[in-house]
């Protein structure tokens, strides 16, 4: 969720009052403009780059993934757009091989031109067997663009293709964040998207069969507040963050 961050870091203004020298325009984002244009469009509003909270969210997860004693394998990146996050994903969590899935055909032909490792594919989500081979999967800012009856197959969808005690870190923008929903109802591929609570989202992957390991909020503090992020951790339990991560394991037995 990095668009509201970053802008309350440069004083909210009205949409309709940006614009100008180099100023953001939120007003700008047409809605015919592709999803990616789109999004570099939001992402240039944010004080932060799309990087920081790309490392915010890996932080997080090499953090969680630390105290649960995570064993190295392949990993599903399920909704994975142009693919900008799996180079940091693969450093930072020190794996091989990655397979991202996409229902975007334009997205996934992005991701293709940017990648040049032979462990990792993009693909659509039809094309990837339902065979049990990843021991984690990874998923931010996905759940919220599918209609609220279509969330639980896809929860399955990943659930059926992680081993047994295979673990899905889930990231979503957080509702109960008045930032998140502020700025998600202005740019226009989130808007009339319904964001998931951190409880929807645990429901959710319980009733795809998922057990809950851990649910952690996550950036607090806009830039000019910065001095405060050492404490981001400390306040992961509180709900609050503009994202959260729930790390949720499949079952062994
Ligand atoms: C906000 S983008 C996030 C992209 C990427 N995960 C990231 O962090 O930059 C949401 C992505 O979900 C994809 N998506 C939406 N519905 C999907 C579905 N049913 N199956 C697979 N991908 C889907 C979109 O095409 C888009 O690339």
């Amino acid at each position: 969720m990095e668009l509201w961050y970053g802008r309350l870091a440069h004083g909210a203004r009205p949409l309709s009052s940006q614009g100008g020298q180099g100023g953001p325009d939120l007003s700008a984002i047409a809605p015919e403009e592709s999803y990616g244009r789109q999004l570099e469009h939001g992402l240039r509003l944010s004080g932060e780059s799309r990087e920081f909270f790309l490392e915010g969210r890996l932080d997080c997860l090499v953090n969680q993934l630390e105290r649960v004693g995570y064993q190295r394998g392949a990993v599903l990146d399920f909704g994975c757009g142009d693919g900008s996050s799996t180079s940091r994903i693969l450093d930072r969590l020190g794996v091989q091989g990655l397979v991202g899935v996409d229902h975007s055909e334009e997205a996934l032909m992005q991701a293709r031109l940017g990648s040049d490792g032979d462990s990792v594919e993009f693909r659509l989500p039809g094309e990837l067997a339902s065979e049990a081979r990843f021991s984690l999967a990874y998923s931010n800012g996905v759940f919220h663009h599918l209609e609220p009856g279509k969330r639980l197959s896809a929860a399955r969808y990943v659930f059926e293709r992680l081993l047994p005690g295979g673990l899905f870190a889930f990231f979503e923008n957080n509702p109960w964040n008045p930032g998140t929903r502020w700025v998600m109802a202005r740019i226009p591929f989130d808007r009339g998207t319904t964001p998931l609570s951190p409880p929807t989202a645990r429901g959710l992957l319980r009733a795809a069969g998922f057990e809950i390991v851990s649910a952690t909020s996550l950036f607090f503090f806009p830039r000019q507040l910065s001095w405060f992020r050492p404490l981001e951790r400390a306040l992961g339990v509180v709900p609050l963050g503009a994202q959260y991560l729930v790390l949720a394991r499949k079952p062994n037995g």
